[in-house]
Order: structure tokens, then C-alpha cells, then sequence
């Protein structure tokens, strides 16, 4: 098959994009957080194609992608106040829901729960895509299973290249890490996996919010979690991973004492003068957390590649966007860490 790539700034484009979706195509869409592998959510032969294209374990269910808090009602039932009060202040963005599932959502793209993920994506080009579709469209992260997720055009061209129908290519994501998942099946509801939406806005409108042990702990693979996805090996580039906290000039002399000469460095902007003759790479700046989640993706893609022995990684400290950047960059690193200030 021949990967198209189409241009968000063409007219065209939506009409395109919407109708390889009904026919039952994938379509690779940008949004805000990171790029989607889009196909009809209602349509499970369909469906199954993102998980054969993704290598992705059938036990992982999909976040429909939706227009608007109106359509909230049409994929799920008891439907809480709340969830108008959250979609009011943050739809369209990067918040995803689970509500109780109607029956007209297949259990393929649920993975067999009787919940699903819900969320209207603030990309406009992709809202108007879903709109000509004309159905809520499923779409994972577009990398392939357990890689890091692809922010942009070229990162879905390298992973998919040849196997999905087309790529609508808006540009770099601006937040660049997932959204924000909530569960509101349950009382207080519970913080599934952080994003660009922080926990401290959800609790503005939610009071009361229980993060989930996923979010900060690793599982194993055969504890029930709430987000089947939070207990796979994820977004890990293939050598290992080790987070170095503590000081900026304590990390460095650590990493500098621990050094080989295939290691390479993940750090702030900040940092690199510190890690000369290190292969630093920088994913951002410390002082402006969004650059950090902006580039997290695809510096660990970057690192992706064979004959790296380890990656010193440097997180930021704190709530906020911080937050999410903590935990993605935890879960690469098998949640491993090191506190410079401690070790020898
Ligand atoms: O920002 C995003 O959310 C991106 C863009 C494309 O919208 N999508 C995304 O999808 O990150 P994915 O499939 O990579 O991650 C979805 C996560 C998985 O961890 C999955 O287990 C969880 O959402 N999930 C989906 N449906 C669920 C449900 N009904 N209950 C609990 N967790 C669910
Ligand atoms: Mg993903």
C-alpha cells in the first residue's frame, strides 16, 4: 500500500482524510498531544487494522475521538454532571474521559470493557476530519507498540510508512506528551495517566482526585490496572534508561564518573555546557517545562537506536506539565533512579 501524505493546510484535506476513515481506512491525524492512528471507532474490522498496524496487545482498548461534549451522550451512558463541567472547561484539549460504554461501541475498540475513553482533540483540522467522517474515531498514539509516541509527520512516516492509507501532517504537537486520562466511573474519580490538563486544574473542578498506582509505580504485567495500556513496557527507547536526580552540578558529576564511551546524556538546554565530550542531547529547557514536554518524544526516539549503551536522563522536578514529563520519562527508564546527592 502507498502511504499518502496530506497536507493539513489543504483545503481538501478533511474531506479526504474523513472519507478513507468511513470506508474503513487508517489515518495517521496531528493533534495537540501526539499523533493519532485514526479509524472508524464503531467499525471493528476497522478497528482491528490499528491494532495489526501498531503491534498492539487486543487487551488495550482506544480513545474514541470526538466534535464536542455533545456527542458524549451518543458512545456513553450515565454520563455525570461532571463531565459536561470538565469538557466545558477543557474540551476541546488534552482530556480524555471514561464513562460507562454504550452497547453501540464494540467491544474491540473497549478491549472488552464496558467503559470507554472518550476525548475531543483541540487540533482543528482533525476535529473537522471526525466531523466529515461523520463517526468518532478511534485512535492510539500512531508509534509502533511500546516505542516512544510520535509527534510528528516523519515520525508515523518511519514507523508506518507503506502500511496505513495516510498521514495528515499539521506539524510538531505542541503539548507533545498524551492527554490527560480521568475515570469517572468511580467516586472520587481517578487520575489514570497525567498530561496536559494537570492534576491540580482537575481537581479546580473535581475537588477530591485519586491517582491511580500506575502513574507513579511500575506494574506488573499481570495485576489488573484501570488502563490496561499503563501496565505495558512504554514509550522506552531499546537500551536502557537510568533517571538521575539531584543537583544540577551533582548529576553531571555523577554521570560524568559513571560515563561509557557508547553512553549518551538526555538533559535541559540548560545542562549541556556540563556534559561536554558526553553526547548530550537536550529535550528542552528546565525553565520552561512545556519545551521539555514538547521534545520528550522525540529526543527518546532519537535515542532509539542500536549501539547506544545507556541513557542518563535528566526529569524535571515538580506539578504541573512536570508531572506528565515525570512520568513518561519514569515509566522509559523502568522507572529507575538514581539520586546523584546519595550515590557514590
Ligand atoms: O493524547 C492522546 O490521548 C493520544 C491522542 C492520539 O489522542 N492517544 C493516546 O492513545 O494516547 P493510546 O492508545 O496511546 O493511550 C490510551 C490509553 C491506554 O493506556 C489505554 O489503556 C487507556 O488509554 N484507555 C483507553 N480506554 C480505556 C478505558 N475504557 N478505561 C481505562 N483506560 C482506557
Ligand atoms: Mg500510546
Amino acid at each position: 500500500m502507498k502511504t499518502r501524505l496530506l497536507s493539513a493546510a489543504d483545503p481538501e484535506t478533511p474531506k479526504l482524510a474523513g472519507e478513507i476513515i468511513r470506508r474503513g481506512g487508517l489515518v495517521a491525524i496531528p493533534t495537540e498531544t501526539v499523533y493519532g492512528l485514526g479509524a472508524d471507532g464503531l467499525n471493528p474490522a476497522a478497528v482491528d487494522k490499528i491494532f495489526e498496524a501498531k503491534g498492539r496487545p487486543g487487551d488495550n482498548p482506544l480513545i474514541l475521538h470526538v466534535t464536542g461534549a455533545a456527542q458524549i451522550e451518543l458512545f456513553c451512558h450515565d454520563v455525570p454532571a461532571v463531565a459536561y463541567e470538565l469538557a466545558e472547561r477543557f474540551w476541546p484539549g488534552p482530556l480524555t474521559m471514561v464513562l460507562p460504554a454504550k452497547d453501540c461501541v464494540p467491544k474491540r475498540t473497549t478491549g472488552g470493557l464496558s467503559t470507554v475513553a472518550i476525548r475531543c482533540p483541540q487540533t482543528a483540522v482533525t476535529r473537522e476530519i471526525i466531523r466529515l467522517a461523520g463517526v468518532p474515531v478511534a485512535a492510539p498514539s500512531a508509534n509502533l507498540s511500546g516505542k516512544p509516541s510520535t509527534t510528528t509527520a516523519a515520525h508515523v512516516l518511519h514507523d508506518h510508512d507503506g502500511k496505513i492509507d495516510a498521514i495528515v501532517d499539521g506539524g510538531p504537537c505542541q503539548v507533545g506528551v498524551e492527554s490527560t486520562i480521568v475515570d469517572l466511573t468511580e467516586r472520587p474519580a481517578r487520575l489514570l495517566r497525567p498530561g496536559g490538563v494537570t492534576p491540580e486544574q482537575l481537581r479546580e473542578v473535581l475537588g477530591e482526585l485519586i491517582v491511580d498506582k500506575a502513574v507513579t509505580a511500575q506494574v506488573s504485567q499481570d495485576e489488573v490496572v484501570k488502563a490496561p495500556g499503563m501496565k505495558y513496557r512504554h514509550y522506552a527507547p531499546q537500551c536502557e534508561v537510568l533517571i538521575v536526580s539531584g543537583g544540577r552540578e551533582q548529576a553531571a558529576s555523577y554521570i560524568r564518573a559513571h560515563f561509557a564511551p557508547n553512553d549518551r546524556v538526555l538533559c535541559f538546554e540548560e545542562e549541556l555546557p556540563l556534559y561536554e565530550g558526553c553526547a548530550p542531547l537536550a529535550y528542552g529547557r528546565e525553565a520552561a517545562v512545556e519545551t521539555l514536554s514538547a521534545g520528550l518524544f522525540a529526543a527518546l526516539r532519537e535515542l532509539d537506536k542500536p549501539g547506544i549503551g545507556k541513557v542518563y536522563a535528566r526529569c524535571p522536578e515538580g506539578g504541573g506539565v512536570a508531572y506528565a514529563v515525570q512520568n513518561r520519562l519514569k515509566k522509559a527508564a523502568a522507572f529507575q533512579i538514581v539520586n546523584a546527592e546519595e550515590a557514590p
